[in-house]
């Protein structure tokens, strides 16, 4: 480790359990209560918005409620100390680690606190609840704002810069989440075929799909082994 390293860190749901948001997979997740096709499709949203506001701002929300937790904190903290570069691309739509304090960030799957016209593409920021009859500030039509949140069959935001930051990692860390989607869940293989030295680490409670590609895996939840993995590499340097 030299700490002029870039290190790559790609959070999924797991990073928010611990502040009581829900995870997708698994026995208590999201897809295990709603069928994803009624949900996060631009068909869906097409077809029934009512369903697809509602489920979205239940979840926007439920943000008012919780705050970050020591995992997303320990992120914050090792941007602000790093001497090398850190790049955070999350999954995830919670606010959790810009709250935190995490400034270098990729939301590749969107955010709850923006709205989007389906016209123009124009991102407005959200707090409160949309509907059908939400009126788009830009071209002034009813049930034009959407949420800005990729759906599946979409293609994620920031790319270039992600496979930039891929293309150039030293470390790869993977925090609470399954890989279970792509491209997300191809990062690591990604950066292993690139940087063959790269240092793997995946942080979560179970196996994911991609543990195998991690000779270091720190097995528990997020708060406890994320913490305790900046602690040591800060104290290293
Ligand atoms: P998943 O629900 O698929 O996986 C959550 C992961 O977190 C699992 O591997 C759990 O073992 C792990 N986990 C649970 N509690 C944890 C804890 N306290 N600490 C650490 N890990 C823990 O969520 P994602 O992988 O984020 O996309 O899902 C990826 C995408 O699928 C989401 O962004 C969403 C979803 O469909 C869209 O909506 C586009």
């Amino acid at each position: 480790m030299s700490k002029n390293d870039h290190i790559v860190v790609l959070t999924g749901a797991g990073i928010s359990v611990e502040s009581g948001l829900d995870t997708f997979r698994g026995n208590f997740g999201l897809w295990g209560q709603h069928k994803v096709e009624d949900i996060a499709t631009p068909e869906a949203f097409a077809t029934q918005p009512e369903l697809v506001h509602k489920f979205y701002n239940q979840r926007r929300q439920q943000l008012k409620k919780v705050q970050p937790n020591p995992a997303h904190v320990a992120l914050a903290t090792l941007e602000k100390n790093w001497p090398g570069k850190i790049t955070l691309i999350t999954q995830n739509v919670d606010d959790l680690h810009e709250r935190a304090g995490s400034t270098q960030l990729i939301h590749m799957h969107g955010k709850l606190s923006e709205a989007r016209c389906i016209q123009s593409g124009t991102v407005f920021p959200c707090e409160e609840n949309l509907d059908t009859d939400s009126l788009c500030e830009c071209c002034q039509v009813k049930g034009n704002l959407r949420p800005n949140i990729v759906w599946f069959g979409e293609y994620p935001f920031g790319m270039s810069e992600i496979f930039t930051a891929l293309d150039q990692a030293d470390q790869f860390w993977s925090i609470g989440t399954s890989a279970h989607v792509y491209p997300a869940g191809g990062f690591a293989q990604h950066v292993l075929m690139n940087r063959k030295d790269a240092r793997m680490i995946e942080c979560n409670t179970e196996n994911s799909q991609i543990s195998h590609l991690f000779p270091e895996r720190h097995e528990g939840p997020a708060s406890q082994t994320v913490t305790k993995l900046v602690d040591s590499i800060l104290e290293e340097l």
